[in-house]
């Protein structure tokens, strides 16, 4: 693209594009190749966010490519979902539910994280008869207006009540509390088992073990919301593996498409029985589209041939390393190291935060703020990232400090 290409494209983007956050945008992005975005004036970045969470496998992999290439050529769309028996649909629902454990053998799947977080909602209420649900503060689940009624930040909900009754907000961590409001009327308690825009928070290890007993014991459903925490983000298939629980539904989305939107809920055959009375109790025209269900089928392909999940595992805990010993070298700005796998985040004074994420994408590489964890910084590169890319971010995040404290940001 040339000068005026790149700067007609900034304006069309300003013009013609519901702004959700204010200004212009300052880079065209014309590529994305593994950890790598290409911007149109030639500049290369380190994308340590994986579009948040998204590029597990890397951006545009070619097995990846190939895979889509190969579906769309024999068809895209053809049914609303259920219609006909699609083989790339069957063939991701049967990996994900060969790798889910304890019954979870049925997979719905979705376009989105926010649409799946909804079906599993209206699966809870389905099959246990009852309204309320339990949530946890700084937890996340979507902007749609279910999920939006389940995730903590009052600043995104009350513009937009009256939303779904019935809600409770507990501390994360916090199993008294849970304990206190669980009760007949609880359909399900949702969960990340890691909060992801809460701030990369891993609980202690008896609160998921301890929330599922809770359920059990007054028949609530627990929904596990990994639409962050699958695919290899902490190690594993699904984060809460981290602990010996099986939730009774498990929702997930973003790296599971491999790039192309995808979103599913997993449970028992026996849960899902519910949404066949009446007939079309729950329906989507795009979910599970089998392009995109041809994507997520090479991405989950690669995540076991590429074995990224011991991966995740063992780069994410190298670089915990280095950043501990960066909060070491900078404890005046550094509080707080976080994460499992390569799922990791650090704490910095929020009136510094964006201040040093500018910098250091000004210097090439990629990180973020989290919504509902203010002096958050996510690092979440994706899991196939290399030795040679972590010393680069490393470099680029000390010296984005170093200019702090020389007074020259
Ligand atoms: C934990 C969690 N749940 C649900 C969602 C919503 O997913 P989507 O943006 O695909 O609707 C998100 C999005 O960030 C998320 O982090």
């Amino acid at each position: 693209m040339d000068p005026d290409e790149v700067e007609s494209c900034k304006d069309g983007f300003f013009q013609h594009l519901a702004q959700t956050v204010p200004g212009r945008k300052e880079l065209v992005v014309t590529e994305a190749r593994g950890c790598t975005i290409k911007s149109a004036d030639g500049r290369l970045f380190l994308d340590f966010i994986s579009g948040i969470a998204v590029a597990n496998v890397g951006h545009s992999h070619p097995k990846v490519v190939q895979a889509v290439q190969d579906q769309m050529a024999r068809y895209a769309h053809v049914n609303v979902y259920g219609r006909f028996a699609l083989p790339p649909q069957v063939e991701i629902a049967s990996r994900l539910t060969r790798v889910a454990p304890g019954g979870l053998n049925t997979a719905y799947l979705t376009s989105t994280g926010t649409e799946a977080i909804e079906g599993s909602l209206k699966l809870a209420r389905k099959y246990t008869g009852r309204k309320g649900f339990v949530a946890f503060e700084r937890g996340f689940h979507g902007r749609t207006l279910g999920s939006l009624s389940i995730s903590w930040k009052a600043q995104y909900r009350e513009p937009f009540e009256p939303l779904l009754e019935n809600v409770d907000f507990v501390p994360f961590g916090d199993l008294d509390a849970a304990g206190e409001v669980v009760n007949h009327d609880t359909a399900a308690v949702i969960v990340e088992p890691i909060q992801g825009e809460g701030g990369v928070r891993v609980p202690n290890d008896d609160f998921l073990p301890g929330l599922r007993q809770i359920c059990t014991d007054r028949g609530a459903l627990l929904i596990a919301d990994e639409v962050q925490g699958a695919m290899g983000r902490a190690g594993k298939w699904f984060s809460f593996e981290l602990w010996d629980i099986v939730p009774d539904i498990v929702v997930l989305a973003k790296a599971l498409g491999g790039g192309l939107p995808l979103g599913a809920f997993l449970a028992t055959g026996e849960i899902f029985s519910t949404f066949l009375d009446p007939p079309l109790s729950h329906l989507t025209t795009f979910g599970g589209n089998p392009v995109s269900c041809a994507a997520a089928v090479a991405a989950f392909d690669i995540i076991e041939g590429e074995d990224l999940l011991a991966a995740s595992e063992e780069k994410g805990a190298e670089l915990k390393r280095r950043l501990e010993t960066t909060m070491a070298q900078f404890p005046e700005y550094i509080s707080d190291v976080r994460g499992q796998g390569l799922w990791l985040a650090i704490d910095l004074p929020p009136d510094l935060t964006m201040p040093i994420v500018k910098e250091m994408e000004r210097r090439g590489v990629i990180v973020g703020s989290m919504l509902n964890s203010d002096g958050t910084v996510r690092i979440a590169p994706p899991l196939v990232v290399a030795e040679a890319e972590l010393d680069v971010f490393i470099g680029v995040l000390r010296a984005s400090l170093l200019a702090v404290r020389s007074g020259k940001l």
